[in-house]
Protein backbone atom coordinates (compact mmCIF):
# COMPACT_ATOMS: atom_id res chain seq x y z
CA UNK A 1 0.00 0.00 0.00
CA UNK A 2 1.31 3.32 -0.74
CA UNK A 3 0.39 6.22 1.22
CA UNK A 4 0.31 9.68 0.07
CA UNK A 5 -0.14 13.05 2.34
CA UNK A 6 -3.59 14.70 1.75
CA UNK A 7 -3.89 18.51 0.92
CA UNK A 8 -4.55 20.17 3.91
CA UNK A 9 -5.57 24.25 2.87
CA UNK A 10 -3.14 26.05 5.35
CA UNK A 11 -1.51 23.50 7.12
CA UNK A 12 0.16 20.74 4.17
CA UNK A 13 2.43 24.05 2.72
CA UNK A 14 6.09 23.35 1.63
CA UNK A 15 7.49 24.28 4.90
CA UNK A 16 5.37 21.09 6.70
CA UNK A 17 5.82 18.79 3.97
CA UNK A 18 9.97 19.57 3.70
CA UNK A 19 10.11 19.01 7.70
CA UNK A 20 7.90 15.85 7.51
CA UNK A 21 10.09 14.69 4.67
CA UNK A 22 13.27 15.35 6.58
CA UNK A 23 11.69 13.45 9.93
CA UNK A 24 9.20 10.86 8.69
CA UNK A 25 9.32 8.37 6.21
CA UNK A 26 6.43 6.20 4.70
CA UNK A 27 4.87 8.85 2.50
CA UNK A 28 5.78 8.40 -0.97
CA UNK A 29 3.76 11.67 -2.58
CA UNK A 30 2.35 15.03 -1.41
CA UNK A 31 -1.34 16.12 -2.89
CA UNK A 32 -0.98 20.28 -2.65
CA UNK A 33 -3.54 22.23 -1.19
CA UNK A 34 -5.44 23.90 -4.08
CA UNK A 35 -4.56 26.55 -6.31
CA UNK A 36 -7.03 28.46 -8.38
CA UNK A 37 -7.11 28.26 -11.92
CA UNK A 38 -6.80 31.50 -14.16
CA UNK A 39 -7.11 32.58 -18.03
CA UNK A 40 -3.03 32.96 -19.50
CA UNK A 41 -3.32 36.99 -19.06
CA UNK A 42 -4.15 36.67 -15.46
CA UNK A 43 -1.73 33.64 -14.70
CA UNK A 44 1.45 34.40 -12.83
CA UNK A 45 2.89 31.26 -11.83
CA UNK A 46 5.92 32.03 -10.37
CA UNK A 47 3.72 33.65 -7.77
CA UNK A 48 2.90 30.62 -6.33
CA UNK A 49 5.37 29.55 -3.77
CA UNK A 50 4.05 26.72 -2.55
CA UNK A 51 4.93 24.44 -5.92
CA UNK A 52 7.79 26.28 -6.87
CA UNK A 53 10.44 23.26 -7.32
CA UNK A 54 13.36 24.81 -5.73
CA UNK A 55 10.71 24.77 -2.31
CA UNK A 56 9.90 21.28 -3.25
CA UNK A 57 13.28 19.53 -3.75
CA UNK A 58 13.04 15.68 -3.07
CA UNK A 59 9.57 15.25 -2.67
CA UNK A 60 7.22 14.22 -4.96
CA UNK A 61 4.34 16.63 -5.45
CA UNK A 62 0.96 16.53 -7.45
CA UNK A 63 -0.04 20.29 -7.65
CA UNK A 64 -4.18 20.32 -6.76
CA UNK A 65 -6.11 22.84 -9.02
CA UNK A 66 -9.58 24.49 -8.17
CA UNK A 67 -12.14 25.84 -10.56
CA UNK A 68 -14.84 25.09 -13.26
CA UNK A 69 -13.88 26.98 -16.47
CA UNK A 70 -12.49 24.73 -19.22
CA UNK A 71 -10.11 26.76 -20.90
CA UNK A 72 -8.81 28.27 -17.45
CA UNK A 73 -7.41 24.52 -16.68
CA UNK A 74 -6.07 24.26 -20.15
CA UNK A 75 -4.22 27.70 -19.47
CA UNK A 76 -3.17 26.90 -16.15
CA UNK A 77 -1.85 23.18 -16.99
CA UNK A 78 0.12 24.39 -19.79
CA UNK A 79 1.99 27.01 -17.59
CA UNK A 80 2.42 24.62 -15.16
CA UNK A 81 3.87 22.19 -16.94
CA UNK A 82 6.83 25.05 -17.41
CA UNK A 83 7.88 24.52 -14.21
CA UNK A 84 8.15 20.56 -14.87
CA UNK A 85 4.83 19.05 -13.44
CA UNK A 86 3.51 16.64 -15.20
CA UNK A 87 0.61 15.27 -13.11
CA UNK A 88 -2.05 17.42 -11.91
CA UNK A 89 -5.36 16.91 -9.65
CA UNK A 90 -8.64 18.75 -9.53
CA UNK A 91 -10.62 19.65 -6.33
CA UNK A 92 -14.29 18.59 -6.99
CA UNK A 93 -14.89 18.37 -3.22
CA UNK A 94 -13.94 21.60 -1.00
CA UNK A 95 -16.88 22.18 1.29
CA UNK A 96 -16.44 25.84 2.47
CA UNK A 97 -19.84 27.80 1.15
CA UNK A 98 -17.67 30.17 -0.39
CA UNK A 99 -16.63 27.50 -2.70
CA UNK A 100 -19.28 25.85 -2.96
CA UNK A 101 -21.88 28.98 -4.01
CA UNK A 102 -19.41 29.20 -7.19
CA UNK A 103 -20.14 25.89 -8.04
CA UNK A 104 -16.36 24.92 -7.66
CA UNK A 105 -15.09 22.35 -5.25
CA UNK A 106 -18.46 20.02 -4.01
CA UNK A 107 -20.33 22.50 -5.42
CA UNK A 108 -19.75 21.30 -8.87
CA UNK A 109 -20.43 17.71 -8.21
CA UNK A 110 -24.64 18.06 -9.04
CA UNK A 111 -23.53 18.95 -12.70
CA UNK A 112 -21.78 16.58 -14.16
CA UNK A 113 -22.06 17.75 -17.72
CA UNK A 114 -19.76 20.67 -16.05
CA UNK A 115 -17.31 18.18 -14.68
CA UNK A 116 -17.12 16.29 -18.14
CA UNK A 117 -16.80 19.07 -19.81
CA UNK A 118 -13.53 20.36 -18.13
CA UNK A 119 -11.90 16.62 -18.15
CA UNK A 120 -12.38 16.58 -21.98
CA UNK A 121 -10.64 19.69 -22.25
CA UNK A 122 -8.08 18.91 -20.42
CA UNK A 123 -7.33 15.59 -22.69
CA UNK A 124 -7.81 16.85 -25.36
CA UNK A 125 -5.73 19.89 -25.10
CA UNK A 126 -2.80 18.75 -22.78
CA UNK A 127 -0.92 15.70 -22.11
CA UNK A 128 -1.06 15.60 -18.68
CA UNK A 129 -1.59 13.17 -16.42
CA UNK A 130 -5.25 14.52 -14.68
CA UNK A 131 -7.20 13.15 -11.88
CA UNK A 132 -9.88 14.29 -9.67
CA UNK A 133 -10.44 14.39 -6.05
CA UNK A 134 -13.96 14.14 -5.03
CA UNK A 135 -16.82 13.27 -2.19
CA UNK A 136 -19.88 11.11 -2.74
CA UNK A 137 -21.47 14.45 -3.88
CA UNK A 138 -22.32 17.58 -2.36
CA UNK A 139 -26.04 16.53 -1.17
CA UNK A 140 -26.48 13.12 -2.92
CA UNK A 141 -24.35 10.10 -3.40
CA UNK A 142 -25.62 9.76 -6.55
CA UNK A 143 -23.82 12.96 -7.99
CA UNK A 144 -19.94 11.04 -7.74
CA UNK A 145 -21.77 7.54 -9.74
CA UNK A 146 -23.15 10.54 -12.92
CA UNK A 147 -20.00 11.87 -12.60
CA UNK A 148 -17.95 8.79 -12.99
CA UNK A 149 -20.58 7.01 -15.16
CA UNK A 150 -19.93 10.13 -17.67
CA UNK A 151 -16.31 10.07 -17.24
CA UNK A 152 -15.52 6.66 -18.24
CA UNK A 153 -13.86 7.56 -22.07
CA UNK A 154 -11.13 9.66 -20.67
CA UNK A 155 -7.76 8.61 -19.23
CA UNK A 156 -8.27 9.76 -15.85
CA UNK A 157 -4.87 9.15 -13.46
CA UNK A 158 -6.42 8.31 -10.43
CA UNK A 159 -10.32 9.19 -8.74
CA UNK A 160 -9.22 10.01 -4.54
CA UNK A 161 -12.54 9.62 -2.79
CA UNK A 162 -13.36 11.25 0.50
CA UNK A 163 -16.75 9.26 1.00
CA UNK A 164 -18.78 12.45 2.78
CA UNK A 165 -20.95 14.68 1.63
CA UNK A 166 -20.43 18.44 1.20
CA UNK A 167 -23.32 18.95 3.25
CA UNK A 168 -21.61 16.76 5.98
CA UNK A 169 -18.30 18.88 6.25
CA UNK A 170 -16.47 16.35 8.12
CA UNK A 171 -19.05 15.32 10.63
CA UNK A 172 -20.76 11.90 10.48
CA UNK A 173 -18.23 8.85 8.99
CA UNK A 174 -17.07 8.15 5.85
CA UNK A 175 -19.35 6.12 4.19
CA UNK A 176 -17.51 2.71 3.26
CA UNK A 177 -20.43 0.38 1.81
CA UNK A 178 -21.12 3.80 -0.87
CA UNK A 179 -17.12 3.42 -1.70
CA UNK A 180 -17.45 -0.16 -1.92
CA UNK A 181 -20.31 0.18 -4.53
CA UNK A 182 -18.06 2.64 -6.63
CA UNK A 183 -15.49 0.43 -6.63
CA UNK A 184 -17.46 -2.13 -8.06
CA UNK A 185 -19.57 -0.18 -10.53
CA UNK A 186 -16.13 1.62 -12.29
CA UNK A 187 -12.60 0.68 -13.58
CA UNK A 188 -10.91 3.42 -12.13
CA UNK A 189 -7.93 3.80 -9.82
CA UNK A 190 -9.01 4.69 -6.97
CA UNK A 191 -7.30 6.02 -3.92
CA UNK A 192 -9.04 6.30 -0.75
CA UNK A 193 -9.63 9.40 1.29
CA UNK A 194 -10.99 9.67 5.28
CA UNK A 195 -10.23 9.38 8.82
CA UNK A 196 -7.16 6.64 8.82
CA UNK A 197 -6.11 7.39 12.30
CA UNK A 198 -4.11 4.91 13.43
CA UNK A 199 -4.14 1.11 13.04
CA UNK A 200 -7.50 0.07 14.35
CA UNK A 201 -8.75 2.83 12.00
CA UNK A 202 -6.56 1.64 8.75
CA UNK A 203 -7.36 -2.42 9.13
CA UNK A 204 -11.49 -1.66 9.48
CA UNK A 205 -11.28 1.09 6.14
CA UNK A 206 -8.93 -1.57 4.37
CA UNK A 207 -11.67 -4.70 4.64
CA UNK A 208 -13.49 -2.21 2.52
CA UNK A 209 -10.89 -1.58 -0.67
CA UNK A 210 -11.49 -4.07 -3.54
CA UNK A 211 -8.96 -2.38 -5.39
CA UNK A 212 -7.09 0.03 -3.54
CA UNK A 213 -3.25 0.44 -3.23
CA UNK A 214 -3.56 4.30 -2.53
CA UNK A 215 -4.46 6.08 0.74
CA UNK A 216 -4.18 9.70 1.28
CA UNK A 217 -3.89 10.69 4.97
CA UNK A 218 -4.81 13.85 6.45
CA UNK A 219 -5.60 14.84 9.89
CA UNK A 220 -4.41 11.39 10.60
CA UNK A 221 -0.89 12.51 10.37
CA UNK A 222 -1.58 15.70 11.75
CA UNK A 223 -2.47 13.38 15.34
CA UNK A 224 0.78 10.90 15.02
CA UNK A 225 2.84 12.26 12.29
CA UNK A 226 4.27 8.78 12.28
CA UNK A 227 1.13 7.34 11.22
CA UNK A 228 2.73 6.31 7.62
CA UNK A 229 5.33 4.79 9.02
CA UNK A 230 2.90 2.59 11.32
CA UNK A 231 0.98 1.62 9.09
CA UNK A 232 4.03 0.43 6.79
CA UNK A 233 5.38 -1.50 9.61
CA UNK A 234 2.17 -2.52 11.38
CA UNK A 235 3.69 -1.89 14.57
CA UNK A 236 3.20 1.31 16.79
CA UNK A 237 6.57 3.02 17.65
CA UNK A 238 8.10 3.11 21.30
CA UNK A 239 6.72 5.47 23.30
CA UNK A 240 9.85 6.85 23.85
CA UNK A 241 11.28 6.89 20.39
CA UNK A 242 7.88 8.66 19.28
CA UNK A 243 8.26 11.38 21.71
CA UNK A 244 12.15 11.78 21.10
CA UNK A 245 11.69 12.09 17.38
CA UNK A 246 8.50 14.27 17.49
CA UNK A 247 10.83 16.89 19.61
CA UNK A 248 13.34 16.93 16.67
CA UNK A 249 10.76 17.13 14.26
CA UNK A 250 8.92 20.10 15.71
CA UNK A 251 12.08 21.95 16.84
CA UNK A 252 12.93 21.80 12.77
CA UNK A 253 9.26 22.73 12.23
CA UNK A 254 8.94 25.55 14.36
CA UNK A 255 12.55 27.04 13.71
CA UNK A 256 11.90 26.96 9.76
CA UNK A 257 8.36 28.65 10.44
CA UNK A 258 9.24 31.37 12.32
CA UNK A 259 12.22 32.35 10.01
CA UNK A 260 9.98 32.27 7.15
CA UNK A 261 7.22 33.78 7.98
CA UNK A 262 7.55 35.66 11.53
CA UNK A 263 5.92 35.00 15.12
CA UNK A 264 2.60 36.32 14.08
CA UNK A 265 1.94 33.84 11.18
CA UNK A 266 3.89 30.86 13.03
CA UNK A 267 1.38 31.58 16.03
CA UNK A 268 -1.63 31.24 13.90
CA UNK A 269 -0.21 28.42 12.46
CA UNK A 270 1.25 26.53 15.33
CA UNK A 271 -2.38 27.27 17.22
CA UNK A 272 -3.83 25.18 14.64
CA UNK A 273 -2.17 22.57 14.83
CA UNK A 274 -1.81 21.74 17.83
CA UNK A 275 -5.67 21.24 18.08
CA UNK A 276 -4.49 18.32 16.13
CA UNK A 277 -1.08 17.69 18.53
CA UNK A 278 -3.08 17.57 21.52
CA UNK A 279 -4.32 14.11 20.47
CA UNK A 280 -0.39 13.02 20.68
CA UNK A 281 0.24 14.19 23.69
CA UNK A 282 -3.21 13.40 25.03
CA UNK A 283 -3.50 17.10 26.47
CA UNK A 284 -6.60 17.62 28.49
CA UNK A 285 -8.92 20.12 27.01
CA UNK A 286 -7.85 22.69 30.03
CA UNK A 287 -4.25 22.47 28.79
CA UNK A 288 -5.09 22.73 25.44
CA UNK A 289 -7.27 26.15 26.13
CA UNK A 290 -4.10 27.28 27.86
CA UNK A 291 -1.88 26.91 25.50
CA UNK A 292 -4.37 28.86 22.72
CA UNK A 293 -4.93 31.17 24.40
CA UNK A 294 -1.42 32.47 24.10
CA UNK A 295 -1.09 35.94 22.32
CA UNK A 296 2.43 36.10 22.34
CA UNK A 297 4.91 33.73 19.99
CA UNK A 298 7.39 33.53 23.08
CA UNK A 299 4.87 32.38 25.83
CA UNK A 300 3.56 29.91 23.57
CA UNK A 301 6.59 28.39 22.39
CA UNK A 302 7.95 27.81 25.94
CA UNK A 303 4.67 26.15 26.76
CA UNK A 304 4.56 24.26 23.85
CA UNK A 305 8.13 22.99 24.09
CA UNK A 306 7.54 22.34 27.68
CA UNK A 307 4.66 19.65 26.73
CA UNK A 308 6.99 18.24 23.70
CA UNK A 309 9.95 17.77 26.74
CA UNK A 310 7.89 16.66 29.50
CA UNK A 311 6.44 13.75 26.94
CA UNK A 312 9.58 12.60 26.92
CA UNK A 313 9.90 12.02 30.87
CA UNK A 314 6.79 10.49 32.09
C1 LIG B 1 -8.24 21.90 7.30
C2 LIG B 1 -8.50 21.07 6.08
C3 LIG B 1 -8.09 21.53 4.84
C4 LIG B 1 -8.34 20.76 3.67
N1 LIG B 1 -7.89 21.23 2.46
C5 LIG B 1 -8.10 20.47 1.33
C6 LIG B 1 -7.60 20.90 0.05
O1 LIG B 1 -6.94 21.93 -0.11
N2 LIG B 1 -7.89 20.09 -1.01
C7 LIG B 1 -8.57 18.90 -0.89
O2 LIG B 1 -8.77 18.21 -1.89
N3 LIG B 1 -9.00 18.48 0.30
C8 LIG B 1 -8.78 19.22 1.41
N4 LIG B 1 -9.20 18.75 2.61
C9 LIG B 1 -9.76 17.38 2.71
C10 LIG B 1 -8.64 16.36 3.02
O3 LIG B 1 -7.67 16.30 1.98
C11 LIG B 1 -9.20 14.94 3.25
O4 LIG B 1 -9.81 14.46 2.07
C12 LIG B 1 -10.22 14.92 4.38
O5 LIG B 1 -9.75 15.67 5.49
C13 LIG B 1 -10.49 13.48 4.85
O6 LIG B 1 -9.29 12.81 5.15
P1 LIG B 1 -8.65 12.75 6.64
O7 LIG B 1 -9.71 12.21 7.55
O8 LIG B 1 -7.47 11.81 6.45
O9 LIG B 1 -8.25 14.13 7.03
C14 LIG B 1 -9.01 19.51 3.78
C15 LIG B 1 -9.42 19.06 5.04
C16 LIG B 1 -9.18 19.81 6.18
C17 LIG B 1 -9.63 19.28 7.53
Amino acid sequence: MEFWLAPLHGITHYHFRNCLNRHVGGISVAVTPFLPVEAAGRLNVKKWVDIQPDNNVGLDIIPQLIGNTPSHFVDTIRALQGLGYERFNWNIGCPAAQVVRKRRGCGIMPYPEMVEAVVREVADQTTCRFSIKMRLGLKRPQESFQILERLQGYPLDFVAVHPRLGVQEYEGVPDLTAFQQLQNAFHYHFVYSGDIVDLLSYHHIQSYFNVVDCCLLGRGILRNIFLAEELQSGKTLPREVRFRRFQHFYEDYTNTLLSARGPHAALANLKELWHYFATFFHLSPENLIELLRCTDYTAFDALAHDIVLRAQNV
